[in-house]
């Protein structure tokens, strides 16, 4: 499959637009604590990078949902991991994502954590593909948005493979 991507962004790019999204979030919680939830699978290596570059209090906490099956979306989410009450009630809750795509998977993580009354919940993706959108959702923190393609690479797979990339390639169709 190698031979058929493309890089679309490379490592000092993803690196340094971390950074700055690092420094977005700082700025609006100050000297609050933070949960950064990072979705599992695809979201690790992002929570990791923006973690590391994260100069304030936070915790780390993760979820495990799944809707994909190769390149289409199921539409169905299952939870596979779920939260614990305590580590959500009264906290400012930050959802790390690797990419928001149809919009179901956060919209429905949303509305999930607020049963567990969290102090606040936003939401940050690496990547948007905003052309997919089925439900109406926006992130708070955005890394950068992308055409419609299907990318691979810093946490995302294509049925488990390649998610090792330091780098976010694109499978070209031929
Ligand atoms: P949504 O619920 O449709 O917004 O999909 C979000 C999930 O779909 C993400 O967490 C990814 O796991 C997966 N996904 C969406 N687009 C891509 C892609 O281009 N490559 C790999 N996974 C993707
Ligand atoms: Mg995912």
């Amino acid at each position: 499959m190698k031979n058929k991507m493309e890089i679309l962004i490379d490592e000092a790019k993803l690196q340094s637009r971390i950074k700055e999204i690092a420094e977005e979030i700082k700025k609006d919680y100050g000297d609050e604590e933070v949960v950064f939830c990072s979705v599992l699978k695809g979201a690790v290596f992002f929570t990791v990078d923006l973690m590391k570059n994260y100069q304030g209090d936070c915790l780390l906490d993760v979820v495990r949902v799944s809707s994909y099956e190769g390149e289409n979306s199921t539409g169905e989410i299952n939870l596979k991991i779920p939260l614990k009450q305590e580590n959500i009630e009264n906290k400012n809750i930050v959802v790390v994502e690797d990419i928001i795509d149809t919009g179901r998977t956060l919209k429905y993580l949303v509305e999930y954590l607020k049963k567990f009354n969290p102090k606040s919940v936003k939401t940050c993706a690496l990547l948007d593909k905003k052309a997919r959108r089925v439900v109406e959702f926006n992130t708070d923190y955005t890394g950068f948005e992308i055409e419609d393609l299907f990318v691979i690479g810093y946490g995302l797979d294509y049925d488990e493979k390649y998610r090792n990339f330091p780098y976010i390639a694109y499978v070209k169709n031929d």
